[in-house]
């Protein structure tokens, strides 16, 4: 039972023979064409559908191919835009403690996991960060948690400041946490106040994942730049974008003549295809729906059999995109130690019964802290969604 989809990725499930044949009769037509010189029907039919869904009105849109590659793109456009506007001086975008924004050095400079940046650290551009809402662990408002933003733009001057990026829902970093009601309305104030642009990273949650098809939509909040990848092809073929508003687009276009990046894969048409292809299955099954229903029924399953187990801490998330946070005290909340590997003992015993789970380590102080994720396909049923909680409750029970 495959209830991560690998890293998050497959959300319209395995084995479907409508992507791969929109893929194929793309290759069958054109095996490459150059983005530089030539559009092409798959990406103008894909990207017209996008602009239906995306929370950004009139949106223009850019494709790659990976998570890390679209973050970048949106570092440097959000630096483009700022400088259209006469605001050179604007280079700074500010990340999050905990947050994982991709493998790439400005990805990674934003990024805010200790133990990934650490080999690279006097690489990386340095780019500050605050700290995320946690609810579980550090109990304050929405909009305590947002004015963090605002002391940091202040602290670093907000004429340096080009960006703010964060994922609207935390992604494997901290596990699943869903900021409270007041944050993100908060983070847009302070953001237009202070001119910084708001990119969301919705790598892991956008297109239906939390169900909504967008993470931000849960608090109806629009960002200036919104990034997407994993399931937008549900691992087809990797493809990933960058969305903005037209009036952005054509103000780097009159300002500055172009945006200035570019590279030999972007906007592939297979890519396209297959994003084409996973979008109408979205749409035509009414997955975003399922996976806010299913998602209902998995968080009050997981609740049921884990909520009084002595080492489940929290157990968060929204639609079908659950955490379990283990800890060694429940009444402290310490976290055990790394070194006991908890996380990856649990999936190895999940794995083990014949269920595939994701996991990672760090949530509690960026060292320690144990994280079991599950995220199965949007396409799961009730007795999908009910075998799932039974395994892994069985995995955590046997381990700990
Ligand atoms: C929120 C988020 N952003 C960016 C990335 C980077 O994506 P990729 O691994 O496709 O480069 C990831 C990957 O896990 C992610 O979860």
């Amino acid at each position: 039972m495959d209830a991560s989809g690998g890293a998050l990725v497959v959300n319209v499930g395995h084995g479907r023979s409508e992507i791969v044949q929109a893929i194929n009769e793309q290759l069958q037509r054109a095996a490459y064409i150059h983005a530089t010189m030539f559009t092409s029907d798959a990406l103008e039919n894909y990207a017209t559908e996008l602009s239906k869904i995306v929370p950004i009105d009139d949106a223009r849109f850019y494709f790659l191919s990976s998570g890390s590659e679209v973050v970048e793109a949106a570092i440097k456009l959000s630096r483009q835009i700022q400088m259209a506007r006469g605001e050179d001086n604007r280079h700074l975008v500010i990340g999050r403690h905990q947050s994982y924004h991709g493998m790439t050095l400005g990805a990674l400079s934003v990024s805010g996991r200790p133990a990934l940046r650490k080999p690279y650290l006097n690489m990386l551009p340095d780019m500050p960060h605050v700290d995320p809402p946690y609810p579980y662990r550090d109990p304050i408002t929405g909009e305590e948690a947002a004015s963090k933003l605002e002391e940091e733009i202040l602290r670093q001057g907000p004429d340096r400041v080009s960006a703010f990026i964060a994922e609207p829902i935390s992604g494997a970093g901290l596990g699943a946490v869903v900021p409270p009601s007041d944050y993100w309305p908060v983070i847009r104030q302070i953001c237009d106040h202070y001119g910084v642009l708001l990119i969301v990273d919705e790598v892991m949650v956008g297109l239906g994942r939390t169900g909504r098809w967008w993470g931000i939509d849960h608090w109806d909040v629009v960002p200036d730049i919104l990034v997407t990848s994993k399931g937008a092809t549900s691992g087809y073929f990797p493809l990933g974008f960058v969305a903005t508003s037209n009036d952005y687009v054509n103000l780097i276009l009159q300002e500055l003549g172009d945006f200035s990046h570019g590279g030999t894969f972007s906007h592939h048409a297979a890519g396209a295809a297959a994003g084409l292809a996973t979008l109408k299955i979205i749409q035509d099954e009414n997955l975003v729906n399922n996976s806010a229903r299913m998602g209902t029924l998995l968080g009050a399953q997981l609740g049921s059999r884990l909520g009084d187990h002595p080492h489940v801490g929290n157990i968060r998330g929204r639609g079908l995109f659950w955490a379990i946070e283990l800890v060694k005290d429940r009444q402290s909340k310490e976290p055990f130690d790394v070194a006991n590997h908890l996380a990856q003992t649990i999936w190895q015993q999940a794995f083990d019964q014949g269920l595939i789970i994701y996991y990672s380590q760090g949530c509690a102080d960026g060292r320690n802290g144990d994280i079991v994720m599950v995220g199965p396909p949007l396409i799961v049923d009730e007795n999908e969604v009910e075998e799932i909680a039974e395994l892994l409750s069985t995995a955590i029970n046997e381990v700990v």
